[in-house]
């Protein structure tokens, strides 16, 4: 399994917020937040993407974009027509959110939540459909009389599992996690990751996992996009990127994670200041105001993400999926690329 399922290319996504009655009276303009700015990510076939970054810097956004729940103001979201095989885009990436229990219905049995989605797309015949729950429920090891039982009657972890069973309902190629363990308690939370690995396999899923647990993404992920304020500012397979994080931002979320082995915690300090505020992002690198080797450059002029060097054909995520991407005027690689 190879290949880009799916290509996201320069999505921006702004939301216009609430301005004061004062500010509206001097005729000032409409704050906008600024959730996503100039997003290209290709996603392959088959593996597991982590998205890691602070609270607000954009990642529910970008899930609710690759779903279609948002559209993008600016960029392109791209399926490959190959993998989605004739599928509806719509149907192709299904969500899985925190709290699965706000999304079910619940006056609906959790066998007719799951039997509606599947006759809203058509997918069995009326006389399969029964035979189809029961499946489902086996798939994400609910027993099969949870199918006349109503959400309230189920614990956290068991709620998960029965959003899950009706995200696969669908049949997907992709889903698209987040947070969704991290209202659970720890020792459910591994049952469900569990879950999602054997999932994964089972039905040779795509899968992004978004967390705010490092631990998650190191132990769940293949490659990781760490995200700052609307913006992805490092692409990596996870191994390289806990190995030699190269953007003083993943530096120092990494430093921030106790539990990673001090032989691979990067040197330097953790993280320290306010995140800005995403109605007024910083000029040049965003992160500069907050970067602890910040140089007069990164005030004024912003870093792109950059292709490796090493990587064959340097202008295109396509062609480097393997790259170890960096948005950092000082990073190595981007030393190695910048004109003189
Ligand atoms: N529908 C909306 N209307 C207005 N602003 C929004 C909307 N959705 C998100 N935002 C804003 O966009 C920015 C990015 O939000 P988003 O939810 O994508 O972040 P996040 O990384 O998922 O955060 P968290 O880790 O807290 O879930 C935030 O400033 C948020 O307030
Ligand atoms: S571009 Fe400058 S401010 Fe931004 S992360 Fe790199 S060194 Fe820090
Ligand atoms: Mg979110």
């Amino acid at each position: 399994m190879s290949g880009d399922i799916l290509s996201v290319a320069g999505v921006s996504k702004h939301f216009v917020g609430r301005r004061g009655v004062l500010d509206a009276l001097r005729g000032r303009p409409m704050p906008v937040v600024h959730a996503l700015e100039d997003v290209s990510l290709a996603i392959r076939r088959g593996e597991t993407l982590g998205i890691v970054g602070e609270s607000g810097c954009g990642k529910s956004t970008l899930a609710r974009c690759l779903v279609g729940l948002h559209q993008p103001d600016a960029g392109s979201i791209a399926w490959d027509p190959a993998a989605l095989g004739g599928r509806p885009r719509f149907r192709a990436s299904q969500m899985v959110f925190q709290d699965p229990f706000g999304s079910l219905n619940p006056r609906l049995t959790v066998g007719s939540a799951l039997a509606e989605v599947v006759g809203v797309h058509r997918l069995r015949p009326k006389s399969e459909i029964g035979a189809r729950v029961r499946e489902l429920l086996e798939q994400v090891h609910l027993p099969a009389d949870a199918a006349q039982r109503y959400p309230h009657e189920f614990s956290g972890g068991q709620r998960q599992r029965i959003g899950i069973a009706r995200a696969l309902a669908a049949e997907p190629l992709m889903l698209i996690a987040d947070e969704p363990v991290s209202a659970l308690d720890v020792s459910v939370q591994a049952q469900i990751v569990n879950l999602f690995l054997e999932l994964q396999e089972r039905l040779a899923l795509t899968l992004v996992f978004i967390t705010h647990d490092l631990r998650l993404v190191r132990h769940l992920t293949e490659r990781v996009a760490v995200m700052y304020l609307g913006r992805v500012v490092e692409v990596a397979e996870t191994q390289a990127l806990f190995a030699d994080p190269r953007h003083p931002y993943t530096q120092g979320l990494l430093k921030a994670v106790p539990t990673i082995a001090q032989a691979t915690r990067p040197a330097g300090p953790a993280i320290t200041g306010e995140l800005p505020s995403p109605l007024a992002p910083p000029p040049g690198c965003a992160f500069h105001p907050r970067c602890p080797i910040a140089v007069a450059r990164c005030r004024t002029e912003r870093p792109a993400l950059l292709p490796d060097p090493a990587a064959p054909g340097l202008a295109r995520e396509r062609s480097a999926p393997d790259a170890h991407r960096v948005a950092c005027h000082l990073a190595p690689q981007a030393a190695a690329t910048a004109p003189a």
